[in-house]
């Protein structure tokens, strides 16, 4: 029996969003190859975390909420399209960005995402780590301690473990809807950041009585850190949604052949994943989690574990923005 989802969300994505049939892709690899176009989801360029907003942005507004704010990657999506629904909702949206990626160019800080972000008059924060979670979330709270001090009313979005997933809730709903447009999948590819989007799909599909395969394209931590980690959001998705209850943590199928150099750095298999679908299908990937998310469709049919003849849904998460900020790394492998 299919479990519901019982949260309030606020309208943020165009759903459905398309799934295309890609032709030319498919003959290149010999598999049936689908692209949902989560790339589309949502305003400012869209991508998955619109639909993880949407369940952020309902519980924001059930509380009352007058201010978001958000932490990230200097070029981070969530933060960028957090800033385009607080706007669009009369919010005031605050963004941290961290210094996640080293020896990054000026126009890395300043392009892309940011540029969308201070066009959209987000107020800006840094924070001079990478790799501190539970930092930079307190220094959220403590600016959002000093709102309330203010008589404001803000909501955090935290990024560290632990809290209610939220956002994955909007991918149990990207399943049903994707289910909905074509039934048959063999396997779904998508990448794997924080995991809220693998385990929302992940556990979207088996409450829905999909038994397709789900792989996680490691974009962040290597495949030893990140399935432990999509399975701990697997439990507490459990407590927001019942179907995540049954998935077991053998079912949680990660993959980090394009994650080196690290986060926000592209190798050749993200390089030749963004040149292979710009140049087959005109779509384009960006730098940071969608190349290396089709690195791994490609890597994994040309090693077999994805079979020819597979029916494949590619999961295009998004974040075309951040491919402006990366353009002197691309030109520079051409
Ligand atoms: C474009 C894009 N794809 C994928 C992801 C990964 O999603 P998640 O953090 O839910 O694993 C992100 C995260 O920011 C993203 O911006």
């Amino acid at each position: 029996m299919p479990s519901k989802v019982m949260h309030r969300k606020l309208n943020i994505v165009c759903e459905p969003t398309p799934l295309a049939a890609s032709g030319r892709l498919s003959e290149l690899l010999g598999v049936e190859l689908f692209i949902k176009r989560d790339d589309l989801a949502g305003p400012t360029l869209g991508g998955n975390k619109a639909r993880q907003l949407e369940y952020y942005f309902g519980a924001a507004l059930s509380e009352g909420a007058d201010t978001i704010l958000i932490t990230g990657a200097v070029q981070s999506n969530f933060a960028r399209l957090a800033v385009a629904v607080a706007r669009a909702q009369g919010m005031h949206p605050i963004v941290q960005l961290e210094d996640r990626v080293p020896g990054k160019s000026d126009l890395y800080r300043e392009s892309g995402n940011v540029f969308l972000s201070r066009l959209m008059d987000a107020e800006i924060m840094t924070y001079p780590l990478g790799e501190d979670e539970a930092g930079a979330d307190g220094a959220l709270q403590e600016r959002a301690d000093a709102l309330k001090v203010e008589g404001r009313r803000p909501y955090v979005i935290h990024l560290s473990e632990g809290h209610p997933p939220l956002g994955a809730l909007g991918y149990v709903d990207a399943a049903k809807e994707t289910l909905d447009q074509k039934d048959d999948f063999d396997v779904f590819v998508v990448a794997s950041g924080s995991g809220s989007t693998h385990a929302g799909l992940l556990a979207g599909l088996r409450g829905a009585g999909s038994g397709a395969r789900v792989i996680g394209s490691c974009v962040r931590r290597s495949a030893a850190q990140q399935g432990p980690r999509v399975f701990r959001t697997m439990k507490l998705l459990a407590r927001l949604y019942p179907g995540a209850a049954s998935v077991a943590d053998a079912d949680i199928r990660v993959w980090d052949g394009a994650l080196t150099p690290g986060y926000g750095q592209l190798g050749p298999p993200g390089i030749d994943a963004i040149k292979t679908m710009a140049i087959y299908e005109g779509l384009m990937l960006d730098p940071v989690y969608t190349a290396k998310s089709f690195a791994a469709v490609l890597a994994l049919v040309e090693s077999g574990e994805i079979t020819r003849g597979s029916r494949v849904c590619y999961v295009h998460t998004g974040g075309l923005a951040a491919l402006f900020a990366y353009e002197d790394v691309i030109a520079s492998c051409s």
